[in-house]
């Protein structure tokens, strides 16, 4: 089976509201009327609308980086799925390591924001990976397994609906990327997963993404191997001149 090539920008915390509207326009321009390939971006909450608006006309497609597992309440500071999806957000990233090392967001946690991200009608992209001491004591298997379990409160009519973005955590922002094939391996493994938590036509269908270190160099080798069906950049995706090159890599 063929998968789409899907590429998503996570701008992190970064970029102005006139810089993040730029770089939504840069991205909207470089995809034109492309149908070969899925790209999104996920800017800073506050620059969402701006880029939703300036985007507009584009198949580009909206994310945010992170959101709150409950509808609403009394939780200071959080963002309901249902607002994101209000505002035209079309997909929320759940578990970037960020999220998971530095927020110390926990399994429980991020299960609860896959299943009302859901509901609240988003598409999901649930992030996973292995840190180095992880790694180095050949944990990559297990640590990809229990992280993969938040897919378990997945529906299957919703399987279609995530994306699963393997990350490792030591490759983030680091400059050192996991050679293809390591990377394949692992994907083959979440693939494996998903295929136990689902069935084998969902596992064929659901797009694994790799993001650590992915650069215009290094983009084209990454994306031929079997199962790694797109990128998930950060610091490459701040500038299209960057951005660019990845995109058509995936051509
Ligand atoms: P990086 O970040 O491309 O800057 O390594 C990737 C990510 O954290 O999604």
């Amino acid at each position: 089976m063929s998968r789409t090539p899907y590429l998503a920008g996570n701008w992190k915390m970064h970029l102005t509201k006139r810089k993040a509207s730029a770089l939504a326009r840069g991205v909207a321009a470089h995809q034109g009327e492309n149908g070969n390939r899925k790209v999104a971006v996920f800017p800073a909450f506050v620059h969402l609308d701006h880029v939703r608006r300036n985007l507009k006309g584009s198949n580009v497609i909206l994310g945010a980086q992170n959101c709150y597992g409950k509808k609403e309440g009394a939780f200071t500071g959080e963002i309901s799925p249902y607002m994101l999806r209000d505002m035209g957000v079309q997909v929320v990233m759940v578990g970037h390591s960020e999220r998971r090392h530095v927020f110390g967001e926990s399994e429980d946690m991020l299960r609860e924001k896959v299943k009302i991200a859901l509901r609240a009608k988003l598409d999901v992209m649930l992030c996973v990976g292995e840190t180095l001491a992880e790694r180095e004591a050949n944990d990559t298997f297990r640590v990809l397994a229990r992280q993969m379990r938040a897919l378990k409160v997945v529906k299957p009519e919703h399987a279609s609906r995530v994306t699963v973005a393997y990350e490792p955590v030591w490759a983030i922002g680091t400059g050192e990327t996991a050679t293809p094939e390591m990377a394949q391996e692992a994907h083959a493994e979440c693939r494996r997963l998903i295929a136990e938590i689902f069935d084998e036509a969902s596992a064929q269908a659901m797009p694994i993404l790799y993001g650590g270190s992915v650069k215009a160099g290094n983009a084209a080798e990454l994306l031929s191997q079997p199962d790694i069906d797109g990128a998930l950049v950060g610091g490459a995706s701040l500038s299209i001149d960057d951005f660019g090159p990845i995109l058509d890599a995936a051509n």
